[in-house]
């Protein structure tokens, strides 16, 4: 395995791939990161792993200084599930105006409105940080495909946005969500939580699951359903961001005309945020 930081030595080294599969990822990997990978290894010939903590998607007050970095781990994990190349470039390598305090950067990808709600109610910015550095590693790498998780289901979708809007040819393959014993989703920021609260967590998938089984069964009161699933993880004291059932097609607000639905969440648990989301259909 390769490991590469420049974006001139990544291009010399792919320049006789033919068949390149890229799976973007923030790094500290875990076995939903792994399992993204496999894929990727099933559909190319050539599998460049990136691990970029990318500032762009970052607000403010958000934890880019505290998020965790295991690189050395992380080489070795990639290295034992078989990926050719690890490209981990500097953030002065992807944001070249970069002068340690501001990205400077003068453009980024606007992202459809879609982006403004869910998780980006609350990050605003975020997604076009996203799709911005995505669009970077797709010119960077030129992968014939680009694997991503359900996990984040409003970014598979965004990317997915892009992709068509502005006709990348970069197919999109999308990974299941992996989660622990527990139904805990698999996320870098797991080792924020305490034991106790590491067990707790399942809870958020659980009230995700009772949506899905009152939806399947007609209940289609969808605000109804949200507000008391909201009102018991309130009162088993997380904080929630929000709870929403959309279409799984194009995100809007679930009808009770659609048969492809998937129920969202975001909430902390002490500090934590984590997100999840639960996809079926009717
Ligand atoms: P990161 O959070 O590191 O996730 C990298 C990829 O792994 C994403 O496609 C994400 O959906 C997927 N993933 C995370 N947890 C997963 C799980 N439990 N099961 C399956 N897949 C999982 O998402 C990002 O990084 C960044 O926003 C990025 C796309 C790299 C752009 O900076």
């Amino acid at each position: 395995m390769q490991i590469i930081e420049t974006v001139v030595a990544l291009k010399r080294a792919l320049e006789n791939q033919t068949n390149i599969a890229l799976v973007p990822t923030m790094g500290n990997l875990h076995a939903g990161h792994l399992h993204l990978v496999t894929l990727a290894k099933q559909e190319a010939s050539c599998v460049v792993v990136s691990i970029f903590v990318n500032p762009l998607q970052f607000g403010a007050n958000e934890d880019l200084a505290s998020y965790p970095r295991s690189l050395d781990a992380d080489y070795e994990k990639l290295s034992n599930h078989g990926v050719d190349i690890v490209f981990a470039p500097s953030v002065v390598e992807i944001y070249p105006d970069f002068d340690g305090i501001n990205l400077n950067q003068t453009i980024s990808i606007t992202v459809p409105p879609i982006a403004n709600e869910l998780c980006g109610a609350t990050r605003p910015g975020h997604f076009s940080g996203v799709a911005t550095v995505v669009a970077k590693l797709f010119n960077i790498v030129m992968p014939q495909l680009a694997v991503f998780g359900k996990k984040d289901f409003q970014q598979l979708h965004i990317i997915r946005e892009l992709v068509q809007q502005i006709n990348i040819p970069i197919r999109i393959i999308a990974g299941d969500t992996v989660r622990d014993g527990n139904g805990l989703a698999m996320s870098s920021r797991n080792g924020f939580l305490s034991a106790e609260q590491k067990k707790n967590a399942a809870q958020l998938q659980q009230e995700l699951l009772t949506i899905k089984e009152k939806i399947q069964y007609g209940n289609t009161d969808f605000s109804a359903l949200t507000q008391s699933a909201i009102e018991n993880l309130q009162g088993k004291s997380w904080l929630v961001d929000y709870i929403s059932v959309r279409n799984a097609h194009t995100l809007a607000p679930a009808s009770a005309q659609d048969a492809a639905l998937v129920v969202l969440a975001a909430a902390k648990l002490g500090n934590t945020r984590l997100i999840d989301n639960v996809e079926f259909l009717r």
